[in-house]
């Protein structure tokens, strides 16, 4: 039916309708300690202002610090290097990463404690506030629990596992001294070249709004004061992850409409959420850097979507103002932009340019002193909220926080429920113990790939820095099922050649590959081709030939193409990168002790032409035919879409019914749907809800993702789930840039079922 074009427009305002959850709102010591705040900026000299003002790496602080020839040694700071930085120049923040990337507990414990103790001996005795990359588990911590990056835990649809990985990082961070991660990531995954696409948690922006929020409740807690808090730092505000080129750090180009509807969100829930930090990204939108622009940082940023914490460049951020986007004609110049645009701490991170060149535009009056004093007051107010001024150092108590069993148990739950199962011809799966399974494949035998980037360097690519306690996909297999019943000539390394005979693969019943891609992260991730590489083409083909069912699991971090060697292969198990309980939960969820339950958290692409998202617009799709009438067909036809995720179990959802046919603007439609497993075992099912809105002023998606719920359902077990839907759920952005929704009608989706409703203002 026509929909009644609005004049009256619903306006929702810019601020989202939850209220802002910031410890600062509802603290009354957080005020207290502004006070002292002032206090102690009144006593502070310019210099001790930029100090603090300056994020340096420890790297440069240790006695051997060379990160490509990591030896068998102790990360040990340089007390004359010490004393340089922390001492004589008053730096108010140090970051990681150690070079050798071995740091126990008891070194990470020493490291803080030695920069505190220089701290200390500063006139004001500023503590230090130390920054992480533990994005996925305290990653940079031996012994700590590392779980699956981000676009597997997407993938789970279960936001209890993503904050209890949260809390769990927190208290392994905290414990080391250290009071900052840098996460989550709140960009979109929408450019699968990009190599860092999996730390965002896919194509969606309601998934990945609801993951954002999640992680920072888990990461800050009531308050970051604790034992078991961090401060979480939103990033990379904006726009970073969806680069044209999906090389790292290049041009973005957002229109202002999608800017608002598909990347704004994911901070907004962050914000709203707490979120004490933000970081800025290297990328420039529309021609200009972020890092440069006041209308981002300020305008947006701080009033549309009213953060008010603390923001901090990216790692040389500002300094490529002048070295790559040529915006500034010197680097003391790109100093000046990054500060008057709202940065309020330098991600330097490799020595003091940044500290000199600072004073002196302060003292030649090209940067006010009030914005110094106002960044200075964001991050002394930062350090207060931590509880360091109270005492710096790795606290006793929460030392206890490490390393305890039960945090393998939610690695090992999340890593299971990330696990997706992508294709399963005439249930192959799960097999039968007693069988016979030869297995090959680059990440078979190998560590690194199962826990990606960030993970105990940033590469995480380095073989031997793994623990002996991690086992990879092969040790599991052969415990599982004996090592006598698994052919496997895989060695821990990922590029090695394949080495295997015809006679091997002919005495299994069925062949297991393991493919995808070794570790990475930023630019060493970007590909050319998104098509999985040649070598792993060719030992599918190779495999194939022996007529042994092939069975793959997919280890990858963003969907490589593999429509060729596809229909070789009988089942697919997408992985991600699901951390060190990966290899376990993999096996298991082969042999059925573990029922996948994940869902694509992206459209997994066939071609590389063809890069289309599951909510398209209608011009997308359709039908047209040439000049000799052949019919062509194009439009959203992926490999596997969006959402899709097979079970052992089977479920039958049903009776869809909606409680009223007309939606008002301050009511809520009441959705409901009959979910039944009618399978033999046991599962978990997430039910997902689209809308479709029939005609808009913007042209609307031929479906968007508006909530979801996993249950578990036991065999022959039903259940019915309930949804509800507001106004808030079906607005979009209109032209004036403003949140509206429009009279008319709409669809709600649930799996093949459709009911319209019509929404209406009174
Ligand atoms: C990355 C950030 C990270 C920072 C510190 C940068 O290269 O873009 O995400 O937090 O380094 O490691």
């Amino acid at each position: 039916m026509q929909k009644l074009i609005s004049i009256l427009v619903l306006i929702i305002t810019l601020h989202a309708s939850t209220p802002r959850a910031t410890s600062l709102a509802n603290n009354k010591d957080v005020l207290q300690n502004f006070g002292e705040v002032k206090t102690l900026l009144s006593k502070m000299t310019l210099e001790e202002k930029v100090g603090q003002m300056t994020q340096i790496t420890v790297n440069i602080l240790e006695s051997q610090n060379d990160l490509t020839n990591i030896p068998n040694r102790a990360n040990v700071l340089d007390p004359k290097k010490l004393q340089n930085y922390i001492y004589e120049h008053k730096i108010g923040s140090v970051m990681h990463e150690l070079s050798n990337g071995k740091q126990d507990l008891a070194e990470w414990n020493k490291i803080i404690s030695d920069l505190q103790d220089y701290a200390k001996k500063t006139r004001l005795q500023i503590p230090i506030v130390f920054g992480i990359d533990n994005i996925h588990g305290a990653g940079y911590l031996r012994g700590a629990t590392i779980f699956p990056h981000n676009i597997g835990l997407a993938a789970t649809r279960n936001l209890e596992l993503c904050y209890d990985c949260a809390k769990v990082t927190a208290k392994e961070t905290r414990a080391t001294g250290a009071t900052w991660n840098f996460g989550p990531v709140c960009g979109i995954g929408r450019q699968p070249l990009w190599g860092r696409f999996y730390e965002t948690f896919g194509e969606d922006v309601f998934i990945g709004s609801q993951f954002v929020g999640s992680t920072v409740r888990g990461y800050q807690d009531k308050s970051i004061d604790n034992s078991n808090s961090v401060a979480a730092c939103i990033k990379h505000f904006i726009g970073f992850s969806n680069s044209i080129s999906g090389w790292n750090k290049t041009p973005s180009y957002i229109p202002d409409i999608q800017l608002r509807e598909y990347y704004f969100p994911q901070f907004r829930s962050g914000i709203n959420a707490g979120a004490k930090t933000a970081m800025i990204s290297f990328n420039e939108l529309d021609g200009i850097p972020i890092s440069a622009s006041k209308y981002l940082i300020e305008t947006v940023l701080r009033d549309e979507l009213g953060f008010d914490g603390l923001i901090l460049s990216d790692w040389e951020a500002i300094l490529m103002l002048h070295t790559e986007h040529g915006i500034a004609v010197s680097e003391k110049d790109a100093v000046r932009i990054g500060i008057l645009a709202g940065i309020d701490m330098c991600q330097v991170p490799w020595n003091v340019d940044f500290y000199y060149n600072l004073i002196e535009l302060v003292n030649e009056g090209n940067v006010p002193i009030s914005r110094i004093d106002e960044a200075v007051t964001r991050i002394l107010k930062l350090k207060y909220e931590m509880g360091l001024f109270e005492n710096p150092y790795p606290i006793d108590e929460v030392k206890e926080n490490y390393k305890k069993p039960e945090y393998k148990t939610i690695a090992y739950n999340t890593a299971a429920e990330s696990l997706t199962l992508l294709k399963n011809n005439n249930k192959i799966l799960p097999l039968k113990k007693g069988i016979k399974i030869f297995l090959a494949g680059p990440a078979a035998n190998n560590k690194s790939s199962l826990h990606g980037g960030w993970t105990f360097t940033w590469q995480g690519k380095n073989e031997s820095l793994y623990p002996e306690s991690i086992p990879t996909i092969k040790d599991v297999l052969e415990e599982y099922i004996g090592k006598e019943n698994v052919i496997c000539n895989s060695i821990r390394d990922y590029d090695a050649k394949e080495n295997f005979s015809l006679k091997n693969i002919k005495n299994s019943d069925v062949v297991i590959l393991c493919l995808g891609e070794n570790a990475y992260s930023g630019t060493p991730g970007f590909i050319n081709d998104l098509t999985l590489d040649k070598k792993q083409i060719e030992l599918v083909k190779k495999v194939s030939k022996f007529g042994k069912p092939i069975i793959t699991v997919l280890v990858e971090g963003r969907p490589r193409i593999i429509n060729e060697i596809e229909p070789l292969m009988e089942a697919v198990l997408m992985a991600y990168i699901p951390g060190e309980k990966g290899a376990e939960a993999i096996v298991k969820s082969l042999f059925g002790e573990n029922n996948p339950s994940g869902l694509l958290p992206f459209t997994y692409p066939a071609f590389n032409g063809r890069i289309m998202f599951y909510d398209f617009k209608g011009t997308e799709s359709g039908v047209f035919w040439d000049s000799a009438g052949n019919e062509f067909q194009f439009g959203y036809e992926p490999q596997w879409a969006f959402g899709h995720g097979l079970s052992y179990s089977d479920f039958v959802i049903s009776d869809l019914t909606i409680d009223k046919n007309e939606l008002k603007r301050d009511d809520s439609l009441l959705v409901t749907v009959k979910v039944k497993n009618v399978g033999i075992v046991t599962g978990k099912k997430s039910v997902e809800l689209y809308t479709h809105d029939h005609y808009a002023t913007i042209t609307p998606s031929k479906k968007r993702l508006r909530a979801f719920k996993k249950i578990l359902l036991k065999p022959g077990e039903e259940k019915i789930v309930n949804f509800k839907i507001r106004a808030n759920d079906i607005k979009f952005v209109g032209s004036e840039l403003e949140w509206i929704v429009e009279e008319g009608d709409f669809d709600i989706i649930i799996a093949d079922m459709k009911k319209v409703f019509k929404y209406v203002f009174n």
